[in-house]
């Protein structure tokens, strides 16, 4: 059952760069849906309390963000295989008594990579994936749930890529993060997941030349929006997907649960956020 004038939410601490109060109003006003998408600042140490009394304040449910993602797992009742593979959940929505959390970021990845190239076949492929944070579990997670046959995680921190391995099986292979341009003969996509080559972070140092020219390549950094990564594969004639398409299609199902309408992902809704980006970086 959809409220009359639902009220979903965004926590995090801090807040005040989250783009999904942008994403979500922009569809409130697009479909005439008489709703509402608050920002609430909600520190750590405060979050058990606050997280559970949003629902008697009348929120229907809400995106969670850095750093409650791994956090809020224990405090809600039922959770998806997405969100327990990943080990994190970024949407909730209160249902009777329950709270239900998923994870929608490995979604809002893979989508938004069929939609920037087609012709990529996740089953059998083989990824290289640098980082191993949060945002590598989601696109870890995502692909091999599509049958993607071989997964070489690389990572500065070489023990976290070993967790990864360990979580998610014998399909991850381990590399140290300074063979990095000599592990990509035969890989069929490329994704950044680490913060480097974000604005005010460090370059990421990559030569891409040993790519296979059909290899997709995927950046999850979207500030700036054409990372040195994506310019270098485009000009090397690699498909790219921004890290942009993965932030505003991992807001889709989120929208639909609490305001009952599957939203589109318009140009207009991304020339709206890139024009918010920068203003605010
Ligand atoms: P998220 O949840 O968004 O993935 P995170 O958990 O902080 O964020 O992970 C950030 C990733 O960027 C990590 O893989 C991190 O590597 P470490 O595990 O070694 O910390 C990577 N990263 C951050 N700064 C880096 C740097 N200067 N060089 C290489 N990798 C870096």
């Amino acid at each position: 059952m959809t409220l009359k004038s639902p009220k979903a939410f965004v926590v995090g601490w801090p807040i005040d760069h989250s783009r999904s109060p942008l994403i979500h109003r922009y569809w409130l006003k697009t479909y005439h849906i008489k709703g509402e998408y608050k920002k609430k600042a909600i520190a750590p140490d405060k979050f058990a309390k606050a997280f559970l009394k949003l629902r008697d304040k009348g929120y229907c449910g809400g995106n969670i963000t850095i750093p409650h993602k791994v956090r809020v797992m224990d405090l809600v009742d039922e959770t998806d295989v997405m969100a327990r593979k990943i080990g994190a959940v970024n949407t909730i929505h209160f249902s009777g008594d329950k709270v239900i959390g998923t994870n929608t970021d490995g979604y809002g990845f893979l989508t938004n990579l069929q939609n920037c190239a087609p012709h990529w076949i996740c089953r059998n492929s083989h990824a290289v994936v640098l980082g191993a944070g949060g945002a590598a579990r989601a696109v870890v997670a995502i692909l091999l749930a599509r049958d993607a046959q071989k997964i070489i995680v690389c990572n500065r921190t070489v023990e976290k890529a070993m967790d990864l391995q360990k979580h998610f099986g014998s399909r991850i292979e381990v590399q140290h993060w300074e063979k990095r341009n000599e592990i990509l003969a035969g890989t069929d996509l490329l994704v950044n997941t680490t913060s480097l080559g974000m604005i005010g972070k460090p370059r990421l140092e990559m030569d891409i030349n040993s790519l296979p020219a059909k290899a997709v390549v995927a950046d999850l950094v979207y500030s700036p929006l054409e990372t040195r990564l994506l310019h270098a594969a485009r000009k090397n004639g690699h498909t790219i997907a921004d890290g942009l398409g993965m932030l505003l299609h991992q807001a889709v199902p989120g929208f639909e649960i609490w305001f009952g309408k599957r939203p589109e992902v318009t140009d207009e809704l991304r020339k709206l956020v890139v024009e918010d980006l920068e203003n605010r970086t």
